[in-house]
């Protein structure tokens, strides 16, 4: 099974699992098995460290962590692994991610960034269009949806979803830790639509952290990231083979 952490920042997933898997499966996955990209330079490269380090204390040896990119995962859109654009900057890197294309990917984690009023993770990331992902956006989630204005549903965190459900295969998990937004707001019905007709079981837990939408909490300390924004731990589940 194949697992993708397609936003990695500073690898702490990546990490969390090296700590989590049995140390008898640990290096077949780590050579093999477990990916991950990053697009900013350094996170890149601190993920780069402790995703060695966790391994290297964990295994007792040093291995080199080859399954890390350094990539825009959302101008990856195709998945055939022809695109190479400024991001792929080494040739090494270029086949990372060529090869990374070429896997089938059954499990994609993380914790992406997210724009509306946001309160610090875009920092790390400017706003700018995707073509790609922005028109699959546009013919699902949009077109399903009846609000006037859907802008808000072009976010960061929405366009991982659109990325991951379409980078999954036939079976597979998303497991994201994301804005709230989508849950209640109305503007997200046609997102809440088409995770309905994608997916063959949905999960979330509501933090319940949104302190802007709820008087009986307030500043920053009832959310895990110390936000003000809510926070969601969103699974989708998609096994055709199940009955939904
Ligand atoms: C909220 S942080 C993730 C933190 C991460 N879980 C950790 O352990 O550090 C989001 C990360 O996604 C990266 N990112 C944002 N847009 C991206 C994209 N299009 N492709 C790849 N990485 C991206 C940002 O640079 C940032 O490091």
């Amino acid at each position: 099974m194949e697992i993708l952490d397609p936003c990695t920042g500073t690898g702490t997933y990546v990490t969390e699992l090296i700590e989590y898997l049995p140390a008898d499966k640990l290096e077949h996955k780590y050579k093999h098995e477990i990916h991950c990209n990053e697009m900013a330079i350094l996170p890149y490269y601190i993920a780069n460290l402790n995703i060695e380090f966790t391994y290297a204390q964990k295994m007792g040896n040093y291995e080199e962590f080859k399954n890390i990119c350094l990539v825009d995962t959302l101008d990856h859109c195709g998945f055939g692994g022809k695109q190479f654009d400024l991001f792929a900057m080494s040739v090494q890197n270029t086949a990372r991610i060529q090869s990374q294309n070429d896997k089938k990917i059954s499990v994609i984690i993380g914790n992406p960034p997210y724009n509306a009023h946001q309160e610090n993770f875009n920092q790390r990331n400017a706003n700018r269009s995707y073509q790609g992902i922005d028109k699959a956006i546009k013919d699902s989630y949009i077109k399903e949806g009846t609000a006037q204005n859907q802008i808000v549903v072009y976010d960061m965190y929405t366009r991982f979803f659109r990325w991951a459900s379409d980078r999954l295969g036939e079976k597979g998990l998303i497991a994201f830790i994301t804005n709230r937004s989508f849950i209640d707001s109305k503007t997200f019905d046609g997102f809440r639509k088409c995770l309905d007709r994608e997916f063959d079981f949905v999960y979330i837990v509501d933090t319940q952290s949104d302190v802007r939408n709820n008087p009986k909490i307030s500043g920053t300390k009832n959310n895990v990231f110390g936000i003000q924004a809510g926070i969601a731990v969103m699974f989708l589940v998609r096994n055709r083979k199940e009955k939904k």
